[in-house]
């Protein structure tokens, strides 16, 4: 793919509106309550934490926001969904996150926060070259992939991780895809940009 190509994949994603996408197969669709998870424009532009209601977020849904001009997914993951993250294990090229980025709260296998494991929160961003991966929830035989459990296929040069974000061995990716600082306000709230409380 040309540099060219893959310029427009990162600039993709900063004209991207706020969408939802959820179910095999499905497109993004943008969705009226995600207006209220926008920060005001200026927070945005200080890198302030980006508050986000959750609370219409679908098993199976994944819904992006923009924090610090990056994407930012949050994925409400299956109880099947967090089961499969334990059988794929071999597959992995760092399915221990040992060397990834992400709070230590979130180095799990999961990669989550205690509070709600099927909460996976993730930058949106190809530890390749940048490229925005395409959410891909289908289970079983995809265009790329005979034995999927679903996860995040990048097109640009056929990079995958699974739904925890951590990436396939063998592929261009080097390292799983970043988690970011986040807490839960309360059930149906998360907060990206700020640690749970009590962490240093
Ligand atoms: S940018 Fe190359 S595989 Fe994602």
């Amino acid at each position: 793919m040309s540099d060219d190509a893959v310029d427009k994949g990162k600039r993709r994603f900063l004209v991207q509106m706020t969408t939802i996408v959820g179910g095999a197969g499905a497109v993004g669709l943008a969705v009226p309550f995600v207006r209220s998870m926008n920060p005001s424009a200026r927070a945005e532009a200080a890198g302030a934490p980006v508050a986000v209601d959750i609370s219409k977020l679908q098993p199976g849904e994944m819904v992006t926001v923009e924090w610090r001009k990056k994407p930012v997914w949050i994925v409400n993951r299956t109880d099947q969904n967090l089961a499969d993250l334990a059988k794929l294990e071999d597959k992995l090229a760092d399915p221990a996150s040992e060397g990834s980025i992400q709070p230590e709260y979130a180095k799990n296998q999961y990669r989550a926060n205690d509070k709600n494991k099927n909460i996976l929160v993730m930058e949106g961003i190809c530890t390749h070259l940048g490229c925005s991966p395409k959410y891909r929830p289908e289970i079983g035989v995809v265009d790329f992939d005979s034995d999927w459990s679903g996860g995040f296929f990048c097109p640009c040069h056929g990079s995958k991780f699974d739904l925890a974000g951590r990436v396939y061995a063998g592929v261009p990716a080097p390292t799983n895809l970043p988690v970011p600082p986040f807490r839960f306000i309360d059930e149906s709230t998360v907060l990206i940009g700020v640690d749970p409380e009590g962490v240093a």
